[in-house]
């Protein structure tokens, strides 16, 4: 079985796909890391984020090892991750590492923001994960807030606004709900009611098939 999951920045997708991943028995990828990863070798290297020969550079030699490194889940590595993900050569060469991901013989769980519209088209369910702005915010700072980063709610705020704009207005993939994706708000619910209603949407499908 393959799962397609996309959603904006802090909608709770990452915490639902890896307990869905656990759930069903499925490999778990967090597409949002690979794009994190390139950003962060980038500025290692001392590059500015519009450089597209050193990006690709960058991505080819990217080690997926490195995938999760804490130091990737920065607001400043995921600002500098929507810069580089605009580059369509930088996206074409993680794209190819996704799909290998993709065809795993005992399925996957892959999570981002183009899977059900680009990636994966052909996923056997597809899941779109959306929470108000406001919620999105909170739930980001309080994870800020215990992993020790000192930042306020506004600047939060404004962060995960300004990156839905660049995710959602992005000329090359997008951020936007398959046609065939099914919708789950997850404002109202917890880690746990989301879980559960997520498990209902996938066990629906799976029996429409
Ligand atoms: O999910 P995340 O916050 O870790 O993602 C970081 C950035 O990576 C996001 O702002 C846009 C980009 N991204 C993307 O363009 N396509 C994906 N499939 C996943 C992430």
């Amino acid at each position: 079985m393959l799962i397609a999951m996309d959603g904006p920045a802090a909608s709770g997708k990452g915490t639902l796909a890896k307990n869905l991943a656990a759930h069903y028995g499925l490999a778990h990828l967090d597409t949002g890391s690979l794009y994190r990863a390139v950003a962060r070798d980038l500025m290692a290297a001392g590059k500015p984020l519009d450089d597209e020969e050193a990006a690709v550079d960058v991505t080819r030699s990217l080690d997926p090892d490195t995938l999760s490194d804490p130091g990737l889940r920065t607001p400043e590595v995921g600002q500098a991750a929507a810069k580089v993900a605009k580059i369509g050569a930088v996206r074409e060469a993680l794209h190819k590492f996704q799909r290998t991901f993709a065809s795993k013989p005992g399925g996957a769980i892959i999570e981002g923001r183009d899977i059900g519209t680009v990636v994966c088209p052909d996923a056997d369910v597809k899941i779109y994960v959306e929470a108000s702005t406001d919620v999105r915010a909170e739930r980001r700072h309080k994870e800020l807030l215990e992993a020790g980063h000192d930042i306020s709610y506004d600047e939060i705020h404004a962060q995960i606004a300004a990156r839905d704009e660049a995710d959602r207005s992005r000329k090359i993939s997008p951020l936007k709900p398959a046609e065939d994706a099914l919708l789950l708000d997850t404002s109202d619910l917890g880690i746990e009611a989301a879980f559960e209603a997520a498990i209902k949407l996938v066990d629906t499908k799976l029996l429409q098939r």
